[in-house]
């Protein structure tokens, strides 16, 4: 009995000495060997803190630049990304830090840039989210790589193809209509356009890809929102891989309810599609986004098939993508707009010399020279001082 009872003491050592080892090797000697190559090259970066790299620093920082007023005349860059700024400024243009025991290498030289752009020997991986972060997007287009995203990318390919997004415009212009009579009723009152456009947007992603009412979307996208505020939450907090599988955070566990309640209304969505082929009322999963989809998760083929995951993970993808994108876009657009009255009449302009008191059309769209360039040269501003290149050294 006592030979058993040091046996399993000794395995049990073991095991602890082991993860021991495991742990000092990734959280110490993996990121002390990674500072020690980079500083040798020149790039340096604020002092590592063991487990917790930078993050705690990142999060005070983010918290004072947040807390400040801010005009709409000021730089919002050391406002949005307050580390990134007060860091290129001390350690240079290429920096390293650390998010948790993984570098960070921070480039803002162009030529550097390029090179991770090009990405034509694909060196430079896509970013792996922590646990909480992916129950956003899962392993949806935007997170995977090889022959899996070539498969993805063909099918949201179709659904940006000119023809698709031309059967698209009635719905969007619906959507912009009923939204512009809500307006004139509120002649003289403030509006909350930011949250309109979030409606607006919401609607047209959830008709043109989906082919349901916002109403169908809506839970959908109010359960996206709470799992996006729970992500951002967690975003420059540290997660050590062991104990999280030993213990979940409250809000770990948070995010698993809210990634099951949009998976299960996501399965409602694909089901009316299933049914209104069993019952006889199509002939066809349909050919927007969601119909692909669909007809990929039904493919007889197992080489093309798309598991459930991948489907859910998907759709999640293309709602967010798709949705908070144009918001902030439209937002940042009527802003400027608003404080630029020479650019708002010159656009205002514009519009009324191509399409009269006509609905727009794709052939009048392209016309619009003032207000295209307006949407290049804002988005490529508002790019330029919120964003810097960054790649991520897998530790
Ligand atoms: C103002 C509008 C938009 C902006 C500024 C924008 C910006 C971006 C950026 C910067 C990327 C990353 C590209 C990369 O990593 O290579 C991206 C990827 C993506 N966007 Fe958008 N986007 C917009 C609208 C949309 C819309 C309307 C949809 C869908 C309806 C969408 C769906 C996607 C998807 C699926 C990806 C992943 C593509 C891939 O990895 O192959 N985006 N977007």
């Amino acid at each position: 009995m006592s030979g058993l009872m040091e046996l399993v003491i000794l395995v049990a050592c073991c095991f602890f000495l082991v993860t021991l080892i495991k742990f000092l090797y990734d959280y110490l000697w993996i990121p002390l060997r990674i500072q020690h190559i980079l500083n040798s090259q020149g790039i340096k970066g604020p002092p590592i803190r063991f487990i917790h790299g930078n993050n705690k620093e990142i999060a005070k920082m983010k918290q004072e630049a947040l807390g400040k007023p801010v005009a709409w005349t000021d730089d919002l860059f050391p406002r949005l990304q307050p580390h990134i700024y007060s860091w290129i400024n001390r350690y240079g243009k290429n920096f390293v830090y650390w998010d948790g025991a993984r570098a960070e290498l921070v480039i803002s030289e162009p030529e550097l840039v390029k090179e991770v752009l090009k990405n034509s020997e694909n060196i430079f991986q896509k970013v792996k989210l922590p646990e909480i972060s992916r129950k956003l997007m899962g392993n949806g287009l935007a997170f995977t790589e090889g022959e899996k995203w070539a498969k993805y990318r063909k099918l949201a390919n179709h659904t940006f193809h000119g023809e698709s997004l031309k059967n698209m415009t009635p719905a969007m212009i619906a959507s912009v209509e009923t939204m512009l009579e809500k307006w004139n009723g509120q002649e003289g009152q403030e509006i909350e356009v930011f949250q309109e456009f979030r409606l607006l947007t919401s609607e047209v992603i959830s008709k043109t890809a989906f082919g349901s009412s916002y109403l169908e979307g809506e839970k959908i996208f109010a359960l996206l929102y709470k799992l996006k505020i729970l992500v951002s939450r967690n975003m420059s907090k540290t997660t050590i891989p062991f104990i999280n599988k030993l213990w979940k955070s409250a809000d770990l566990l948070e995010s698993e309810k809210l990634a099951k309640g949009i998976q299960d209304c996501v399965m409602k969505i694909v089901k009316k599609r299933e049914d209104q082929v069993v019952n006889g009322e199509a002939d066809s999963f349909g050919n927007d986004f969601l119909g692909l989809l669909v007809n990929a998760y039904h493919d007889l083929d197992q080489k093309n098939r798309l598991s459930l995951q991948d489907l859910v993970d998907e759709c999640k993808t293309f709602y967010i993508s798709g949705q908070e994108t144009v918001n902030s876009l439209l937002g940042w657009i009527v802003l400027h707009l608003a404080i630029y009255g020479d650019w708002q009449e010159k656009a205002r302009r514009e519009v009324i010399d191509i399409f009269g008191k006509q609905n727009p059309h794709l052939e009048g769209i392209t016309k619009l020279k003032t207000i295209v360039w307006s949407v290049k040269w804002l988005g490529k501003n508002s790019c330029k001082r919120s964003t810097v290149g960054k790649v991520s050294l897998a530790c």
